[in-house]
């Protein structure tokens, strides 16, 4: 079988760690043909770094002139992502388009649209539901070991842990703040493990207050000058089942959770379940009546995932079978108008109600 020519539009953190890291590891059925970013020395240390020779572009536009080209991947600040998509699809690319798909709902509808019309394959960036104790919570669920869940919280309070690189700090080019960063996989989470992506409602809260405050940063000292977008955002998402979502999301926060990264709780009529460090090797707490005795125990699942392994290798697996990527656009699309929702509720102090 020919090799799928994939070609990255934004080689920077996520372009090279995730992207080419994980590309690079199915040698037998990609190949990395090109290569775009407005820094093309990005591209070049990147074609030394994993042995690759892929023709170099400082303009997306011309790279996707090459017809040769099956896949683009978009890993560019956010607001760039739909018109990126958009033309990829246009010139008949199946494209992988990192998280938020778009920032606005009407662009990601329009990039669902276009993805229609040339009868290619798309998938976003919300991998962090492939890591251990997500896939086993979703099993248990579908399993129906939580009996009729109710409520999920979903936390990603990061400590100190604020991208002060890039354009993550300015509206205009990041899109938003937090809610653009880590929320899309928050947000994802609890309607992905309960495969329940029919939000009635959302109501939401956004905070700046610790921007003035940038010691002892993780990623380095942001400037409080270049700073006009939400450190932290907390919302109420009610689905249309009757179900209620809670996410809430720092970069810099003083509540500290249990565990480090993304964790979610779930309260169900038969069980409850909560993720337990530390990090990506996560295990599950469970609570419930056991012979009318309250028991928790903790479960060290059997099958363990690496996130990022494992949705690339869906995606590869998708655009040379056709099957389906992992993380599709519709679910993408929808963690969008959420957090598009989130603003506005912010905005006006009023729940947002989905048609
Ligand atoms: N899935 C995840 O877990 C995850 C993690 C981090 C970032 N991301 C997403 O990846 C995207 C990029 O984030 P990052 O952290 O890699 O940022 P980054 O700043 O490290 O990289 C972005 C790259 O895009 C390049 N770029 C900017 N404008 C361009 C243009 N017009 N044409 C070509 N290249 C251009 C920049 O020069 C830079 O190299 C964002 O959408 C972010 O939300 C996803």
């Amino acid at each position: 079988m020919a090799k799928v020519k994939v070609g990255i539009i934004g080689v920077g953190e996520i372009g090279t760690t995730k992207h080419l890291e994980q590309l690079t590891t199915h040698k037998d059925e990609v190949e990395i043909a090109a290569l775009c970013d407005v820094l093309p020395e990005r591209c070049e240390a990147a074609n030394e770094k994993y042995g690759i020779s892929a023709k170099v572009y400082t303009d997306y536009k011309e790279m996707l002139q090459d017809e040769t080209l099956d896949v683009i991947h978009v890993c560019t600040p956010n607001p760039l992502h739909a018109e990126m998509a958009i033309a990829a699809f246009e010139k008949g690319k199946h494209v992988y388009c990192e998280k938020p798909i778009a920032c606005t709902y009407e662009d990601a509808k329009a990039i669902l649209a276009a993805r229609d019309a040339a009868g290619k394959q798309l998938a976003s960036g919300t991998q962090w539901r492939y890591n251990t104790a997500p896939m086993e919570m979703k099993k248990m669920y579908e399993a129906g070991e939580f009996g009729d869940v109710y409520y999920i919280r979903s936390s990603q309070l990061r400590p100190r842990r604020l991208p002060a690189y890039g354009v993550y700090t300015n509206k205009e080019l990041n899109g938003g703040g937090v809610l653009m960063d880590g929320g899309p996989h928050s947000i994802d989470l609890p309607m992905w493990m309960t495969n329940n992506y029919d939000v009635a409602s959302v109501r939401g809260v956004t905070f700046d207050k610790m921007k003035n405050f940038p010691e002892g940063n993780d990623l380095g000292p942001w400037d409080p000058d270049n700073f006009d977008v939400e450190d932290s955002a907390y919302a109420m998402i009610t689905m249309k089942n009757g179900s209620m979502f809670y996410v809430e999301t720092a970069w810099c926060s003083n509540m500290l959770q249990e565990a480090p990264g993304i964790v979610c709780s779930i309260a169900g009529t038969k069980a409850g379940a909560d993720m337990v460090g530390p990090g990506f090797e996560n295990t599950v707490r469970v609570t419930k009546m056991v012979d009318g005795k309250l028991t928790t125990e903790s479960v060290d699942p059997e099958n363990k995932y690496n996130m990022w392994a494992y949705d690339m290798d869906k995606w590869v697996e998708a655009v040379t079978t056709g099957s389906e990527p992992a993380v599709t656009g519709e679910q993408a699309a929808v963690v969008t108008r959420v957090i598009e929702a989130i603003y506005k509720s912010a905005e006006t102090g009023e729940t947002v109600v989905f048609d």
